[in-house]
């Protein structure tokens, strides 16, 4: 006997494959390991980071013993669970702690954006804006699922 799937059925096979590419396109990434900033974005943070955060919290991030590393367990100790829409709040709010709020929003972005990609988060195709890092409810989570 001959399989003869019907166009219908083959019709709505596709339409489950391509689902989720559709709904991951319409909403942006909803996950912080769907890629949330881009490797460029992740660059000109770096730069800002060196200039603006890396005389006290160091050039590896680690900081020392008067300011907090922002990086691996220390920094997921204190942030998992919380949103990158308060971490972006604290950083251009707060810091650097000498002259808080003294950089633009998209170097405070990109500056999340290098923290992310130095805590080993993914790398996506769209930049997170600024005005999306201060409301995003992504939450920082330490995997996956
Ligand atoms: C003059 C020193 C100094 C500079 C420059 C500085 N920070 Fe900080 N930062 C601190 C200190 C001290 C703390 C801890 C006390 C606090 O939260 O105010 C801190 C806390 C933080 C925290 C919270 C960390 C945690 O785990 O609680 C983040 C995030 C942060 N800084 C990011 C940055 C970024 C990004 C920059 C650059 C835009 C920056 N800081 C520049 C001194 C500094």
């Amino acid at each position: 006997m001959k399989f003869k799937p019907h166009k219908q059925s083959l019709l709505i096979l596709l339409w489950i494959a391509v689902l989720p590419l559709g709904l991951v396109s319409a909403q942006g990434s909803n996950s912080i390991w769907e890629g949330t900033y881009t490797d460029a974005q992740a660059e000109r943070g770096a730069e800002d980071y060196a200039a603006s955060c890396a005389s006290c919290h160091a050039a590896d991030l680690r900081g020392n013993s008067s300011t907090p590393s922002l990086l691996g367990l220390s920094f997921m100790f204190v942030w998992e669970g919380r949103t990158l829409g308060e971490l972006f709040d604290q950083i251009s709010t707060e810091m650097p702690t000498d002259q808080p709020g003294s950089l633009s929003a998209q170097s405070y972005a990109a500056i999340l954006a290098f923290i992310l990609r130095s805590n080993e988060f993914p790398a996506g195709d769209t930049e997170l804006a600024s005005t999306e890092a201060a409301r995003s409810e992504i939450a920082i989570t330490s995997s996956a699922n």
